[in-house]
C-alpha cells in the first residue's frame, strides 16, 4: 500500500515532467493485479480438484496419526504428569541447592549401578560445590594412570579433570549384575527420554503392584511410566535413604525431585548461561528495533511530508 503510493506519486512526477499527468496509470496497475489474483485462484482450484481425483486416498496415510493404535499404555508407558520445576519459567535458573542434594542422592544411591561418564569432577565446581570440596570428593576415588618411567600403570587419587568413576568396568559386567539389563549412562538421560525431567521423576516414584490380570516376569518390576510396564530396575528411592546435610526433609519425593534436578543440570549444563544470554540478546535487539523504527521515520520524514504540486503546462496560442 505504502510502496505503491510512493511509486505512483513518483511516476506521476516523472510523467508530468515529460508528457503531462496520467491518472489512469495507477488504476491500470490495480486492474492487472486483480486479474492476476483471480486467474491464480481459478488455476489452483482446478488443480486441487484434479489432484484430489487422481491421488489415492491413502497416499499420505504413513504421515498421518494411526487413530486408536496411536497410544497404548502398555507399549508407551503412561504419560508423565507435568511438575512445577523451579527452573522452567523463562527467567529462572536451576535451584542449585537442589543440584547439590541431587548429587548426593546420585552418589549414594544411583551410582551403584549407573555411570555418568560425560561429567567431570570440575563441572561441579561453582555449580553445587566449592573447588576444595570437589577436590576432596575426587580424591576419594582411585584412577589408573600411567605409564610411569618404568612403563607401568599406577593408581593415583582422582583429580578435578577426571570423569566420574563408572559403576562397572564394562557393559557386560553391568548386564551380568543386573539380570541382563543395562543401566544406561545418566549423563544425558533427561535429554534422551520423552517427557524429560517429568518422566524421570515419575519413573522413580511410579512403582506399584501390577494391576489385576497383568503378571510380571521374575526379576522385573511393574512401573506404569516405563514403556512396556516392566522395568529391570527395582525401586531405589524410599523415605530417608539419604541424609541431607542442610536439614531438607528426606522423603522419597524430595529425593526424586533433587536427583532429577541434578540429572537435568547434567543434561543441560549451559541452561543458566543460555537464559542469561537470551535475555541480553532480546533486550539488545528490542532496543535496536525501536531505534531502527525511529531512524527510518527520521530518514523518510522529508519524503513522507512533501507535497507534489502539478502545474499544467502553459498552452500557448500559436
Ligand atoms: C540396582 C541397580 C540400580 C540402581 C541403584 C538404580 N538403577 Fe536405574 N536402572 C537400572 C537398570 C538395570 C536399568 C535398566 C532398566 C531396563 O532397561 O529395564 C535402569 C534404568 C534407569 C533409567 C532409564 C529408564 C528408561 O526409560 O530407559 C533411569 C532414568 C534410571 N535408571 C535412573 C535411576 C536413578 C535416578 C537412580 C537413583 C535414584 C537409579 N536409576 C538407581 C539399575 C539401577
Amino acid at each position: 500500500m505504502f510502496f505503491s503510493r510512493v511509486r505512483s506519486t513518483t511516476t506521476a512526477t516523472f510523467s508530468s515532467m515529460k508528457r503531462g499527468f496520467s491518472s489512469s496509470a495507477a488504476s491500470e496497475s490495480n486492474r492487472i493485479s486483480i486479474s492476476f489474483v483471480a486467474k491464480s485462484a481459478v488455476v489452483c482450484g482446478v488443480a486441487g480438484v484434479g489432484l484430489a481425483a487422481i491421488v489415492p486416498d491413502d497416499a499420505f496415510s504413513g504421515l498421518m496419526p494411526k487413530g486408536a493404535e496411536a497410544f497404548n499404555l502398555i507399549e508407551n508407558g503412561m504419560h508423565a504428569p507435568h511438575q512445577d520445576w523451579d527452573h522452567k519459567p523463562w527467567n529462572k535458573t536451576f535451584d542449585h541447592q537442589s543440584i547439590r542434594r541431587g548429587y548426593q542422592v546420585y552418589r549414594e544411591v544411583c551410582a551403584a549401578c549407573h555411570s555418568m561418564s560425560l561429567v567431570s569432577w570440575r563441572n561441579l565446581v561453582g555449580v553445587s560445590h566449592t573447588e576444595a570440596e570437589v577436590k576432596e570428593m575426587a580424591a576419594e576415588y582411585e584412577y589408573e594412570d600411567g605409564p610411569d618411567d618404568q612403563g607401568n600403570m599406577f593408581k593415583r587419587p582422582g583429580k578435578l579433570s577426571d570423569r566420574f568413576p563408572a559403576a562397572y568396568p564394562n557393559e557386560e559386567a553391568a548386564r551380568a549384575a543386573n539380570g541382563g539389563a543395562y543401566p544406561p549412562d545418566l549423563s544425558c538421560i533427561v535429554k534422551a527420554r520423552h517427557g524429560e525431567e517429568d518422566y524421570i521423576f515419575a519413573l522413580l516414584l511410579g512403582y506399584t503392584e501390577p494391576p489385576a490380570g497383568i503378571s510380571i516376569r521374575e526379576g522385573l518390576h511393574f512401573n506404569r511410566y516405563f514403556p512396556g510396564g516392566a522395568i529391570s530396575m527395582a525401586r531405589s528411592l524410599y523415605d530417608e535413604v539419604v541424609d541431607y546435610e542442610d536439614g531438607t526433609p528426606n522423603n522419597a519425593s524430595q529425593l526424586a525431585k533433587d536427583v532429577t534436578t541434578f540429572l537435568t543440570w547434567a543434561s543441560y549444563p549451559e541452561h543458566d548461561e543460555r537464559k542469561k544470554l537470551g535475555m541480553k540478546a532480546i533486550a539488545l535487539s528490542a532496543t535496536l528495533f525501536v531505534l531502527s523504527i525511529w531512524y527510518k521515520r527520521f530518514k523518510w520524514a522529508p519524503i513522507k511530508t512533501r507535497q507534489i504540486v502539478y502545474k499544467p503546462p502553459q498552452v500557448r496560442d500559436v
